[in-house]
């Protein structure tokens, strides 16, 4: 077994250095060798001071998060955690100076490992941060009562409830780092430690106690904290619990609120919310694995690209190259169309330097990376081409064959459509290999989904190049197949099939809204189609009539075309699911909505009745993770955290439900699959159970223990 901790005496300073690859995680023997190390040296008589580290390219990114879900009752929580308190406490204890000496991150316990440490040095790229709450848990190794003793408590708020990380040159101006190090890093540790044994001492964060002496004015950053959170933490509990660690240790002192911290923790760490939430820490690490694509995959490098088409997709896409620093030509077919593109893209640059999010000079130069053209010309230069031309299928195959005559043999070519079928464009191109979809998310110089759709002939060199742009780009890019809609849009279909159905059975458009905001969407449905647009949905509603396909099985509403018959397309028009005040945002509910919605539960035979909130919710979840299931079994999702990643980012699904499929984990495979019996039932046959949530429902498993075994036995 590899030594986790090194000892070594350099210059009268013993060096302790953390090596348990790749991030120096706190797994299962590495405090037990660090507390061991710093008595070590407490003990050696040749050492003046000691000096932690970490080996790598890290100090510590924190507690070994496989670990947590380990944890299985609150015993065994509180256990752990009063024997880490203890140790922390024992190694802050040393008689000699001790340093922590942060490179990369310090992170969770990293960061409390370093603050039970006398003093702090950093070199100037370091972060430090409390992200406990991004994993659905506090800091549980004092990290809520050391850091408000050291930056105060609005800071020590802010960091574990919002669990950002912060720059070395913040957290040395709040008092978090003591001096940061430029040049060799070791050495100058260590003239540190060397300098602390003439002057300074030691000096035990947890007898800090200046920056909370004001008591009154700590507890109202408390207040403040909650009051805030109730705009930004949707349902989430942890943050909360963040903040009631950190007010009780400063109404009660650090002991008591230690003993606070330990309590809170252990009711966390056992939560759904923190289940969920550790999963999809792996899960986004996962899904940029790809069976069949290894990691050394041959990529192609990126330096220049092209976008077809400038309406709102297309100005969107070639901002997100321009803000990356590639260079983007952007085509038109008439300089209308181009120079109102171009406008789009200068009003969401000023707003965003309106906004403080970008200087004047990073906008100049961003825009001017973006070359506007009615023309091909320069396209034999590219390296990548995006399409975002009206969905149509004519169009499309006409533009993909051009673009194989037009661009070089090795230049991918990416469709942004959201709903035709990839392969044809492939074929039209006559370079199938290179031709692949980059579904962006609108709008899509924010969104951060990209799904990236495989298809029947891309190469493993193109969908490993888009990979890895998605990162380039900050996207998180989500490898789907080529069926109909795709994963996003595919399962969407089935969400909003639930709210209209609902609508005409007699829930209202406020009522469905609100029950799944409270849920924790950030949006209602039709709020958000109204956002979106109505008339997108109802062309594409017309196109698929027109080859007689529908988006999801079953009834289909016929509310929203109406509403397009009536020029109502939601915000943009004024009018939609909810009408809007002229320049206003916000959604009015509008009675017409019932009356169409009578009108329409009149012709199907519904009578109109009482929907609860806890039926609503059933029956929308429901029909994402039945259909989820669904596209597991055929293969266009690889895994079931890649499904629920996908509605993180592309719809704002609550993080601390884990996202739909593994939200229907937690209600239970067996639960859900009695639901859609009993829908079946009352509703009629479109309600199909899928075969994959039947086998998983009878053998009792869940859709992760179910990946977990396909991909050990892989
Ligand atoms: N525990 C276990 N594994 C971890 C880990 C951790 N704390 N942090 C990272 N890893 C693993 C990742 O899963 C990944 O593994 P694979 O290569 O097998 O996929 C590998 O380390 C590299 O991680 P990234 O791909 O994320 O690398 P990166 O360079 O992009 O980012 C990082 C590095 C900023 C440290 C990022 O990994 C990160 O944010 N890690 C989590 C930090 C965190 O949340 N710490 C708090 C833990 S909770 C805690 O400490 C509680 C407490 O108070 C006791």
């Amino acid at each position: 077994m590899p030594e986790l901790v090194h000892y070594e005496l350099r210059d009268q300073v013993a060096v302790v250095t953390i090596d348990n690859p790749p991030v120096n995680a706190l797994s299962p023997g590495v405090p037990e060798a660090i507390e061991a190390a710093v008595a070590r040296a407490a003990q050696d008589p040749e050492a003046r001071a000691v000096v932690l580290i970490g080996a790598g390219s890290t100090f510590i990114a924190g507690a070994d998060i496989r670990f947590f879900e380990t944890i299985t009752t609150r015993e065994a929580s509180l256990e752990r955690s009063r024997s880490v308190h203890a140790r922390l406490r024992h190694i802050e204890d040393c008689p000699k100076p001790l340093v922590a000496a942060i490179h990369g991150t310090a992170l969770g316990g990293g960061l409390e490992f370093a603050m039970a440490c006398h003093y702090r040095v950093a070199v100037p790229s370091a972060r430090v941060g409390q992200p406990e709450v991004q994993l659905g848990i506090i800091p549980g190794a004092g990290g809520t009562q050391r850091l408000p003793r050291l930056a105060g408590a609005p800071l020590a708020l802010e960091m574990c409830t919002l669990g950002q990380h912060i720059p070395t040159h913040r957290a040395l101006a709040e008092g978090i780092i003591d001096r940061v190090i430029e040049g060799d890093f070791l050495a100058g540790a260590i003239t540190f430690a060397l300098e602390k044994t003439q002057s300074g001492g030691i000096r035990k964060s947890r007898e800090q106690n200046a920056k909370l002496s004001d008591r009154s004015a700590a507890i109202a950053a408390c207040a403040a904290a909650r009051h805030n959170l109730k705009k930004i933490a949707r349902g989430a509990h942890a943050p909360y619990a963040a903040v009631d660690s950190i007010q009780a240790g400063i109404e009660f002192g650090f002991d008591a609120g230690s003993e606070r911290e330990i309590a809170i923790f252990a009711d966390c760490v056992l939560s759904t919310e923190s289940r969920a939430m550790v999963k999809l820490f792996f899960a986004e690490r996962e899904v940029a694995k790809i069976p069949g694509i290894p990691k050394d995959t041959p990529t192609l490098e990126i330096r220049s690209a092209a976008v077809v088409g400038a309406g709102t997709m297309g100005g969107g896409i070639a901002m997100n190259f321009a803000n990356a620093g590639i260079p983007v030509l952007l085509k038109e077919v008439t300089q209308e169309a181009l120079d109102r593109g171009l406008a789009t893209i200068r009003r969401n640059y000023e707003s965003s330097v309106t906004k403080g999010k970008l200087t004047p000079a990073q906008f100049e130069q961003r825009f001017a990376l973006i070359t506007s053209t009615l023309t091909y010309n320069g396209f034999d230069r590219v390296d990548m081409v995006t399409e975002a031309v009206f969905e149509n299928m004519d169009l499309k195959k006409a533009t993909f064959a051009e673009l194989g005559r037009v661009t070089r043999p090795d230049c991918i070519l990416a469709s942004n459509t959201s709903t035709l079928d990839i392969d044809e464009f492939a074929r039209a191109s006559g370079r199938p290999a290179k031709v692949i979809g980059t579904h962006y998310f609108s709008p899509a110089n924010v969104m951060k989904l990209l799904e990236i759709v495989r298809g029947r002939e891309s190469s493993a060199e193109t969908i490993a190049t888009c990979m890895k742009l998605a990162k380039k780009l900050n996207k998180v890019g989500v490898p789907v197949g080529n069926c109909f809609g795709f994963v996003a849009n595919r399962m969407i279909a089935y969400y909003m099939r639930e709210a209209y159905q609902l609508l005409e059975e007699g829930a209202s458009v406020p009522h469905i809204d609100r029950a799944l905001v409270e849920f924790g969407m950030p949006v209602g449905p039709f709020a958000m189609q109204d956002i979106a647009g109505i008339d997108v949905g109802a062309r594409i509603r017309q196109y698929l009539r027109s080859i007689g396909k529908h988006r999801a099985e079953g009834p289909e509403s016929p509310v929203p075309d109406w509403l397009f018959d009536m020029g109502r397309y939601g915000q943009k028009t004024g009018a939609g699911w909810y009408r809007y005040d002229s320049g206003s945002r916000t959604p009015i509910p509008d009675p017409l909505i019932d009356d169409l919605a009578g009108k329409a539960a009149i012709a199907r035979g519904i009578e109109r009745h009482p929907i609860p909130d806890d039926e609503i919710i059933a029956r929308i979840m429901t029909a994402l993770a039945n259909e989820g299931a669904n596209i597991l079994d055929e293969g266009y999702a690889t895994r079931p955290g890649d499904i629920d990643i996908i509605y993180i980012y592309g719809f704002g699904f609550p993080r601390h439900r884990g996202g739909p499929m593994f939200y229907a984990d937690t209600v239970g495979l067996k639960a859900v699959l009695d639901r859609v019996h009993r829908y079946r039932n009352q509703l009629g046959d479109h309600w199909r159970p899928a075969p994959l949530l039947e086998r998983l429902a009878a053998s009792g498993q869940t859709f992760y223990t179910w990946n977990a075994a396909r991909r050990d036995a892989a």
